[in-house]
């Protein structure tokens, strides 16, 4: 084999060649092992084991088959779409015709393993219109021949009745074009007897399941399968099988393949007459010649089995029931008895069923052949029972065992073959090795003259008594000394005894285990005998299909000459299936049946054990074991291993071959474990393989551990490094901004010192040109300027000199503010000053009474403002022009102040009296306004002080000291109408003559003195009082109430 990984798992090794140690129990334990696993396909070299896991697994799928197209054999797991991908990609590749060998016993999954192999390759396949439509033919083959030859067995619900072979062509591009089937061994007697628990072919079933009743009655049937002898009773149905459709199926499979409705239906019919022949009753009757015969005994099926093929009755029923016998020239009609008019008709339907089935073979044929003559490549599927052991065996397991007797031999042939022309092409030297050729055993069977077939054949054709004892004895006789031959006789004469080798057998060691075979039924299988009033009954029919199914009954070609037996054909039939199968390259597919209850995963060993025997693996290993276990190319051994040596690691330029012979002499096999050929390496023991794969394995996690460490150190230091590239860039940047702020602070405060520096410079060149208080100078001078300009402005500029306008210009310097305001003051105090210079003396005086009024009563009395209108006359009598008052005028003189009618409050009463008041620098006079005559003359000394309300009233009490002349008489209280005027000039009077201000009260209460007493005087205000004055009341002696208002 050629390595991979997968292959070298050593407890459960893909490929059995490497198995170590190979014995049948290792290598059953690796199938055990490995379909635990679910790996259900093994190799033996390029040989696949099959191991049927009867579930479906997810390995099938479009997927699978993308993922093993073109692949390498070896490059992914053993699948059966691996061997099937080689086949087909040498056979477009190179050029080479294939065969795909499915061997195995029933129900270890051959058929489908075949339909894997085909759908595979229709899947690889180029696609087109063309080429789809013969894919979709040859695929849909399947259906129709597994309907006509599958049938329900004890191992196998849908198990092949029949050998078969495929071939399929393709054209140069590996388009398939169409193929050619071929059939074998038919179990016919399926047809009219079956073992309890089978079925007949399932197409009988299928049509009572599926068939519209016109179909059924068009073909005379009746849907119960339990009406018909040739079908089980019991057990029709199946589960997980519709027959039904699986009928339809079938019929659409027959359109698609190119079946016309004609041959369909006629088809059918023939199927429908087998049927029916099952129920074809025969009894006993006596003839006149007192011999017992045989007669139809219910007419209406054969009736309508004639109907259908379009056959006189009679002339089929003497045909079931007699028999035309020559006897040199003459012809004679016998009678048959019941059992023979049985055999007759089971052999009938029998002939018609499996002549039925080469008809259908040839006619998938004839639409699925390749019609062009173009150069074709083949791939032909072979699909054959594997090697029967029964209990008890009989021809067929002969037959059978027989073509997997050749079948192996073509194995070990073929395998041998290539390798030893491997061998010879590598230029090695080629050591025999020993295995089991089985070509002794062939002989045995198949020799023309002492094989055991031809002397069956013999006896089939000798005259006189014949039967299987016969034949038996026969061949004791010939085959006594045949190492693998064996009967009881043979044994006898050996001198040995075997319990288990009855009478009547005899065995043969055949390559896959011993087997002993029944003769019974020999003779009669191998004749295969029908009656020739039958085929000529059958040839008479106006059926055209059955008729083409008998040539032989046309009685034109009767011909005396028997008909070749079974075991011949057979055996034409097989060597030239080998002669087809030896031009091809092979390919094998063994299939295992794990269990025989077809459940899924479980595995029988003991079962596995008898079938890899027979199967022969063992020998399979051993043979391809035969010189070296292992070969590779240079090139992926190399490349492969080459780990395994410090010269050849981690490259080596020179050629792949010198570079395995340096890798492998470090590695110091034994000499004998090598060779060397041309392109590849051999080994012989899968043991020296397995040591390099162990040692490549620690080689491998050694140098994976390197990369990961070459890795991890390279990714840590690419990350360093950026991360310290980043970090340099960084403070870069950092360092680069801090250097320029430091600079910028730098060049500001250098600015600022040069600025310093350079003004200190030139002070200190300037200062020489100035005088030291220069600056002070230009100062003051500038100071002066701005006051002169100043000055200057505000003379031209001086407000108007009215006192009342205060107005004056701002300053226009701040400095100047205090000046300025000093100067207003001065300017205003001028301005009044001014005006008060220009004033008379008597408005001077007038004035000065005012401001003197101002003074006491200002927020005082409420009289006040009203007084301000009223100018100071000092005079209102006129005293000096009135000539009535002269002798008050006498009295004042120059010194008179002020004169002006006033009342005098009485006090007793506090009614009033006009008087004269006169006053002067020194007196108060009061005087009566009609005799002009002073009657009170008071000094001003004498007046202690004076009262007045806070209203706008007129009213005073004049206050007057006790000790004085007048004071005798007490206060007086006096209303004037000029009381601001009166008060402020006697005031301003009693100042200037006593020195002494006079005592003024501005009050609401207060107490006068009345001749009489005291008397408290309090003034209220009150609507009562007019304008003209104050009232007064006297309140009892002592108070007095003045109502002002
Ligand atoms: N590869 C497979 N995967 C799943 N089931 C399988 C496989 N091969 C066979 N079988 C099952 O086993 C049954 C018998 O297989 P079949 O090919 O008819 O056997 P044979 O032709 O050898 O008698 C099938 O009907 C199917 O159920
Ligand atoms: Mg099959």
């Amino acid at each position: 084999m050629e390595g991979s990984s997968s292959m070298l798992d050593a407890e459960a090794v893909a490929d059995l060649v490497l198995l170590d140690p190979l014995t049948e129990e290792s290598l059953v334990q690796t199938l055990q092992e490995r379909f635990r696993r679910r790996d259900i396909y093994t190799y033996i070299g390029n040989v696949v084991i099959s191991v049927n896991p009867y579930q479906s697994l997810p390995i099938y799928t479009p997927e699978k088959v993308e993922e093993y197209r073109n692949c390498s054999f070896f490059a992914v797991k053993p699948h059966i779409y691996a061997i099937a991908d080689d086949a087909y990609r040498s056979l477009r590749d190179r050029d080479r015709d294939q065969c795909i060998l499915i061997t195995g016993e029933s129900g270890a999954g051959k058929t489908e393993a075949s339909k894997l192999v085909m759908s595979y390759v229709a899947a690889v396949s180029s696609k087109g219109e063309e080429v789809n439509k013969v894919k979709e033919q040859l695929l849909q083959s399947n259906p129709v021949l597994e309907a006509f030859g599958n049938a329900k067995t004890v191992r196998n619900d849908n198990s092949s009745r029949f050998g078969k072979y495929m071939d399929i062509e393709f054209d140069f591009k590996g388009e398939p074009l169409g193929g050619v089937i071929s059939n074998y061994l038919l179990e016919k007697s399926r047809i009219v007897r079956h073992v309890k628990g089978e079925r007949n072919f399932h197409i009988f079933y299928q049509l009572l399941a599926g068939a519209s009743p016109q179909l059924l009655q068009q073909l005379k049937l009746r849907q119960d399968c339990g009406h018909y002898r040739y079908l089980d009773r019991e057990g029709s149905s199946l589960p997980g099988m519709d027959d039904a459709a699986n009928f339809h199926a079938m019929q659409d499979a027959m359109r698609i393949i190119g079946f016309s409705p004609t041959e369909v239906t006629e088809l059918l019919q023939v199927t429908a007459v087998v049927l029916k022949l099952g129920n074809v009753q025969l009894s006993s009757s006596f003839q006149a010649s007192g011999m017992e015969a045989c007669s139809i005994s219910e007419p209406q099926e054969l009736r309508e089995i004639c109907e259908l093929i379009g056959l006189d009755p009679g002339r089929l029923e003497r045909a079931l029931c007699s028999r035309t016998v020559k006897a040199r020239d003459e012809t004679v009609l016998t009678t048959l008895t019941v059992p023979q008019g049985y055999y007759g008709r089971d052999a009938l339907a029998k002939n018609i069923y499996s002549r039925l089935f080469d008809w259908l073979v040839q006619r998938i044929n004839a639409s699925i052949q390749v019609k062009s003559d173009k150069q074709r490549k083949v791939m032909g599927v072979l699909d054959i029972y594997g090697f029967e052991i029964f209990q008890d065996n009989g021809f067929e397991q002969f037959i059978i065992n027989y073509c997997n007797e050749k079948l192996q031999q073509i194995f070990i042939l073929m395998t041998l073959k290539e390798e030893q022309e491997e061998y010879v092409r590598e230029g090695i030297q080629w050591t025999p090795v020993e295995f089991f050729d089985n070509s002794i055993i062939c002989n045995l069977i198949e020799n023309s003259t002492t094989g055991i077939l031809a002397m069956l054949d013999e006896e089939c054709l000798r005259p006189g008594v014949v039967n299987e004892d016969t034949f038996l004895t026969k061949l004791n006789q010939l085959l006594a000394t045949h190492k693998h031959y064996e009967s009881k006789e043979t044994q006898n004469a050996r001198r040995v005894t075997d319990a288990s080798l009855p009478p009547r057998c005899f065995r043969i060691h055949h390559y896959a285990g011993k087997v002993t075979y029944n003769v019974t039924g020999f003779i009669e299988k191998n004749n295969d005998l029908l009656f020739r009033d039958l085929s000529q009954a059958m040839w008479a029919a106006q059926h055209a299909l059955l008729r083409s199914l008998f040539p032989e009954g046309d009685p034109q070609k009767v011909s005396l000459k028997l008909p070749p037996t079974a075991g011949f054909q057979f055996k034409s039939s097989v060597a030239m299936l080998m002669k087809n199968l030896y031009s091809k390259n092979p390919n094998y597919i063994r299939c295992i049946k794990p269990n025989d209850t077809k459940s899924a995963m479980v595995f029988t060993p003991e079962l596995v054990l008898a079938q890899v025997r027979y199967l022969g693996l063992l020998e399979n290993v051993r043979v391809r074991r035969a010189g070296y276990a292992f070969r590779q190319l240079y090139g992926p051994f190399l490349q492969r291993y080459k780990m395994l040596n410090a010269q050849t690691w981690p490259r080596w330029d020179r050629g792949d071959r010198e570079g395995t012979e340096v890798l492998l002499a470090g590695l110091q096999f034994p000499a004998e474990e090598l060779a060397f050929g041309h392109t590849k390496i051999f080994i012989r023991s899968p043991r020296t393989l397995f040591d390099l794969e162990r040692r490549r394995q620690e080689r491998v996690a050694e140098l994976a551990t390197l990369i990961q460490k070459m890795f991890r150190g390279w990714r840590c230091r690419t990350q360093y490094q950026l991360m310290r590239k980043s970090q340099i860039l960084i403070s870069a940047w950092f360092r680069g901004h801090r250097q320029k702020n430091r600079y910028k602070q730098m060049k500001r405060s250098a600015l600022i010192l040069q600025a310093y520096a350079r003004g200190w410079k030139a002070r200190k060149t300037y200062r020489k040109y100035f005088r030291s208080s220069a600056s002070t100078c230009l100062a003051n001078f500038i100071y002066q300027r701005l006051v002169q300009k100043y000055l200057v402005g505000l003379a031209k500029n001086l407000p108007p000199l009215s006192v009342t306008d205060r107005t004056w210009p701002p300053a226009p310097y701040r400095f100047l503010d205090n000046t300025n305001q000093e100067l207003k003051n001065i300017f205003y105090h001028w301005k009044c000053k001014k005006y008060r210079d220009q004033l008379s003396a008597s408005r001077r005086a007038q004035l000065q009474a005012r401001l003197c009024a101002s003074e006491l009563f200002k927020d005082k009395k409420t009289l006040y403002p009203k007084s301000l209108q009223q100018p100071f006359r000092g005079d209102y009598l006129g005293l000096k022009q009135n000539p009535k008052y002269q002798k008050l005028h006498a009295v004042a003189k120059d010194k008179l102040v002020m004169a002006d009618s006033v009342r005098k409050v009485n006090r007793a009463s506090g009614k009033t009296v006009p008087r004269l008041l006169l006053l002067t620098t020194e007196h108060l006079v009061l005087a009566d306004p009609k005799a002009a005559q002073p009657k009170n003359v008071l000094s001003l000394s004498d007046i202690r002080g004076v009262s007045v309300t806070r209203f706008s009233d007129g009213f005073l009490a004049l206050h007057l000291k006790e000790i004085s002349t007048v004071g005798a008489k007490g206060d007086f209280l006096l209303v004037s109408d000029h009381l601001i005027e009166l008060v402020t000039r006697l005031y301003q009077t009693f100042e200037a003559t006593t020195g002494q201000a006079l005592p003024l009260h501005i009050t609401d209460r207060f107490s006068t003195r009345f001749p009489k007493g005291d008397v408290s005087i309090t003034v209220v205000e009150s609507p009562k009082a007019s304008t003209n004055g104050p009232v007064c009341k006297k309140k009892g002696s002592n108070k007095m109430e003045v109502l002002v208002y």
